[in-house]
């Protein structure tokens, strides 16, 4: 998978991605990353980008010019004259892991980070095809929402992770929180792991890892329990533990 960003701190993206997970992916060709400094394609001897808004009012905007042919660029690089392009903003719809399901299936997938008060409202309409925020709450950027958003996707790009099963059942899949995780000592300051993970019993610890995930969810995210599918059994071991 392609992930080309548009932005004007091109090196706290690739800073941001090529450490870790994200990094050794990218070393294997599994994605690539393509970083693109909006600021190169400025027309303007002082290589501006932004200017104040018609109307008036604090802070400046985005220029149009520079963001086309940024994108111009990448339709040429790719050879794609439709390309899908994320553009990160808290007016966007909410970012969860069935959208990092769906982007994941793309083959190239274009950002744009927005600075400043905001970007020219013509341009948006003429590329952009996702609205995304990240959360409701104002970053000073696009640039960490891409990478949170980047970061999310790849994992569900088959050979990111080591463990392809690792992703499918884990926190969200089925709106239950992941079970906790216990590894060795055994004991830790006076704390022991519970017995029935040292019990070798995978019927008993799948029953117990599903009742932690369970109780979890209540107590954390009873927004996500509503929506989970719960069997018979989930039901009643709820109601025999109520919340203490
Ligand atoms: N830009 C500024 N704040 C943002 C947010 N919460 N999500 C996505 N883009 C943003």
């Amino acid at each position: 998978m392609n992930f080309h960003v548009m932005t004007l701190f091109p090196e706290m993206i690739r800073n941001g991605l090529e450490e870790s997970i994200t990094g050794r992916a990218m070393n294997k060709n599994i994605i690539s990353l393509n970083t693109v400094n909006i600021r190169d394609f400025s027309q303007d001897k002082h290589l501006h980008v932004d200017d104040y808004p018609y109307g008036g009012g604090a802070g400046m905007v985005m220029q149009p010019g520079p963001i086309y042919r940024a994108f111009e660029s990448i339709k040429a690089q790719t050879g794609k004259e439709k390309l899908r392009l994320v553009y990160l903003t808290p007016q966007g719809s909410v970012f969860n892991q069935s959208m990092a399901k769906d982007f994941a299936k793309e083959e190239d997938l274009v950002f744009l980070c927005g600075h400043y008060e905001g970007v020219d409202e013509r341009i948006l309409e003429m590329i952009v095809t996702d609205y995304v925020s990240i959360g409701d709450y104002v970053l000073t950027g696009g640039e960490l929402p891409a990478m949170v958003m980047i970061d999310a996707i790849s994992r569900m790009v088959p050979g990111v992770l080591s463990n392809d099963v690792s992703a499918e059942f884990e926190s969200f899949s089925d709106n239950l929180l992941e079970y906790p995780q216990y590894t060795r000592p055994e004991e830790f300051m006076g704390n022991k792991v519970p017995d029935v993970l040292l019990s070798g019993h995978h019927a008993n610890i799948d029953k117990w890892r599903r009742e932690q995930s369970l109780l979890r969810t209540r107590k954390w995210r009873p927004d996500l329990l509503e929506k989970a599918e719960l069997t018979k059994k989930d039901i009643e071991f709820l109601d025999k533990n109520p919340i203490s």
